[in-house]
């Protein structure tokens, strides 16, 4: 090979490894309700770094209806998924137009996108732009589930994150505790891919109680932050103020949980109590406490009954402090050597960093999905 050839290919290998599959930027897509999100990730061996995150939230067009409204949701995200894939390939320092003839510089290797669970119309977008995207720019597509995405929100670096002891290095078995507006669960998690629900809630999801809860004390929505705020008020005013609430099946011997009992519960209180406009940072306090203990709870049982060697905290009610504080404090205590992850308050809630996270982990195994066969799927379920 002549010098200058040899220089040139040198300069190219130094940039990055093209061939190696533990080095690789992924563009990750996420619509699947009410935030219309892009970013970039770079994957390397097992931790991925974030290029760029972008994230277009609709809350202040749905807060006036008290809740998600699937067709405005998809409209919004007809307008808003080109220009938000556009901001994160240009944060990420990737050239726009892409074209399928990369000429060096950063270059996209896939792109993964979230099929499903979650609400059909908007899913729709997301998977019709990586398809699109998929063909004009030649490149892999990697269909992701939601809820596997909310997973790997625990693999993005996160040096700076306290409850992070673990830098990222998961040890499996790992015990995951996700909760979020649509979904409840406790996972075993055995390997990368590999997974097994151990419980779930029987009726409301975590998040969706927490806004249910903030619909009845009518403090606004989404209701997992508004709750959290009012409660957090409460330490600073009358002990008075305690009321009570049930734990739902805090002791029963599986690894489910309830919440519409716990909403219930919340609704009769507040109907005999003619003062109860002036107690809701004691009914906020009491509903989060009450949801808390039951989570923490039963996680702690599972990764006991399972050895697990990691605990990981995921979905968009891992942003509750107090969860997140309870279970820190839980997991120290009672499980000797088992150590926790929880995501950056940025990663708690839906973003496509986790996405393209959880997409990384799936071309490395190389679980492409031609963009033709490419599918929404509103009820998709976690499996192998
Ligand atoms: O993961 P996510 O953004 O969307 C779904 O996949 O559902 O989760 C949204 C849910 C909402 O129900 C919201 O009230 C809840 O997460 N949430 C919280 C907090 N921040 C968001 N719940 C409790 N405390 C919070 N700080
Ligand atoms: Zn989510």
């Amino acid at each position: 090979m002549n010098q200058r050839l040899l220089r040139r290919s040198l300069r190219f290998a130094s940039f990055a490894p093209r061939n190696d599959n533990d080095y690789m930027i992924i563009l990750g897509i996420e619509t699947s309700c009410d935030e219309t999100a892009a970013a970039v990730v770079r994957g390397n061996s097992e931790k991925v770094e974030v290029l760029s995150n972008v994230v277009a939230s609709q809350i202040e067009i749905h807060q006036k209806y008290g809740g998600v409204v699937p067709e405005v949701a998809a409209r919004e995200h007809v307008l808003n998924i080109l220009p938000v894939v556009n901001e994160a390939l240009e944060k990420a320092g990737i050239k726009i137009p892409l074209t399928p003839f990369d000429k060096g510089g950063k270059k996209i290797d896939a792109i993964a996108v979230t099929i499903g669970p979650g609400l059909v119309t908007s899913l729709l977008v997301g998977v019709e732009t990586a398809k699109t995207l998929a063909y004009a720019w030649k490149k892999p597509v990697v269909a992701v589930n939601h809820i596997e995405g909310h997973i790997y929100a625990n693999f993005i670096r996160n040096d700076k994150c306290q409850m992070t002891n673990v830098k990222n290095n998961i040890k499996f078995p790992a015990l995951i505790l996700t909760v979020s507006g649509g979904h409840t669960m406790l996972v075993l998690m055995t390997g990368h891919g590999e997974y097994k629900v151990l419980g779930e809630t029987r009726d409301d999801a975590a998040g969706e109680a927490f806004d249910k809860a903030a619909q009845l004390l009518n403090i606004g929505y989404p209701g997992g932050p508004a709750i959290a705020a009012y409660a957090a008020k409460l330490k600073v005013k009358s002990k008075k103020l305690k009321v009570s609430l049930p734990r739902p099946m805090l002791n029963s011997s599986d690894f489910d949980f309830s919440f519409s009992g716990l909403k219930t519960a919340l609704l009769y209180a507040i109907q005999k109590d003619k003062q109860w406009k002036k107690k809701i940072p004691g009914y906020a306090a009491e509903f989060q406490a009450a949801a808390v203990e039951v989570l923490v709870h039963k996680t702690i049982k599972a990764a006991l009954t399972y050895k697990a060697k990691n605990i990981m905290l995921s979905g968009g009610v891992a942003a509750n402090t107090e969860l997140r504080g309870q279970l820190e404090a839980a997991v120290k205590n009672k499980l000797s050597g088992a150590k926790l992850s929880i995501p950056e308050f940025k990663y708690c809630t839906d973003n496509a960093a986790m996405i393209a996270a959880a997409g990384y982990f799936m071309a490395k195994r190389k679980k492409f999905t031609p963009w033709q066969k490419l599918k929404a799927d509103a009820n998709l379920e976690l499996t192998n």
